[in-house]
């Protein structure tokens, strides 16, 4: 679709408050990305609504997502930014797609599988078809890579299923996508439970640091990791917890983990625990002030809503048009 660039596409959902998980395994290298390819960067509130959402609260957060974007550095000049309820081709090739998934398939996905226990009251279609909304994201835009992290490979790989089922009857149609999975040290953990991923919903706030955070909280939260009794700063699986507060660091610095250990030699993990704590909130104070100052700039964010929602509808329409012609919907007349 585009000459000289491949194609990158990426979504995040607009729900919960967003940890340093998400910034640093997800956004910031969205930022890295941004010159090597043509990207398009999605908040998915509607993906968001397959689980029971407050409309004033997803809305705020839809905002606060996009302007965060921003603030990480994403240029919306150069980078697609955009709400994905804005472009219907979304789910109208959503709808198309799940004329091409089989029920099998979906069941064995493991989100559902773990959304439906989590969600026993509200085990809806659209939880179900989840992954093929997300194909039909990925497919529009003709997406040459997907950076997702290692909880979404499945679904990348249904949707290169339906991607070259797809192309098998009716030719050549859609690109299929190849996952992007970081390096090392892209997956955070929980400070309180280093053996789970850290997360926007973990009902223990002290094991995630919020983006949001001030950094009295950080400091804090930092210090109250948990470690172990070893008393050595080495990065290995036997200490989860100090390997994580390794890869925070390393994450937040540039270092490499065997750089930190060579920091850290001799010394204790007070010490590791204060430094991990003053690298994160030299990150994400920065990070806050941005998008303090362009939550203020209305008429900006605004302009950038409307011209990307334009700008993501027009490449999405030209996919979603040669789907439809190929399956045999009835010409447009123009
Ligand atoms: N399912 C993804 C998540 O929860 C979000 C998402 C939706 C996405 N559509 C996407 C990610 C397309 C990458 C590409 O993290």
């Amino acid at each position: 679709m585009f000459q000289d660039k491949k194609v990158l596409f990426s979504g995040m959902q607009a729900t919960g408050n967003l940890t340093l998980g998400n910034y640093l395994g997800a956004l910031k290298n969205w930022v890295k990305l941004s010159d090597e390819y043509e990207c398009f960067y999605c908040v998915v509130d509607e993906h968001s609504i397959t689980v029971r959402q407050d409309p004033a609260t997803l809305r705020k957060r839809a905002r606060a997502l996009l302007t965060l974007y921003i603030a990480a550095g994403l240029d919306p000049e150069k980078n697609c930014i955009y709400y994905q309820s804005h472009v219907s081709a979304h789910a109208e090739l959503a709808w198309i797609l799940n004329c091409y998934t089989y029920m099998g398939e979906l069941s064995r996905m493991t989100q559902f599988k773990d959304k439906s226990a989590k969600h026993a009251d509200n085990i809806n279609a659209g939880l179900f078809t989840y992954p093929v909304l997300m194909a039909a994201d990925i497919l529009l835009f003709q997406t040459d890579v997907v950076p997702v992290g290692i909880d979404q490979k499945q679904h990348l790989e249904i949707t290169r299923d339906i991607a070259q089922r797809f192309n098998s009857i009716y030719g050549d149609t859609f690109t299929i996508p190849e996952p992007y999975i970081g390096k090392a040290g892209a997956k955070i953990m929980s400070l309180q439970n280093p053996e789970k991923k850290m997360s926007k919903s973990d009902e223990n706030p002290n094991g995630s640091i919020y983006l949001m955070d001030d950094k009295d909280t950080v400091i804090r939260k930092c210090k109250r990791a948990v470690t172990d009794s070893e008393g050595n700063i080495c990065y290995r699986d036997e200490q989860p917890g100090v390997k994580n507060l390794i890869d925070i660091y390393c994450a937040c610095t540039g270092m490499t983990p065997s750089e930190v250990e060579r920091e850290f030699d001799g010394k204790g993990y007070g010490e590791l625990k204060m430094a991990v704590g003053e690298a994160v909130a030299a990150q994400l104070t920065p990070l806050q002030t941005e998008a303090a100052r362009l939550e203020k700039d209305k008429a900006y964010i605004d302009s950038v809503i409307k011209n990307n929602a334009e700008k993501a509808s027009y490449f999405a329409n030209r996919t979603l048009r040669k789907v439809q012609r190929k399956i045999g919907f009835p010409d447009r007349i123009r």
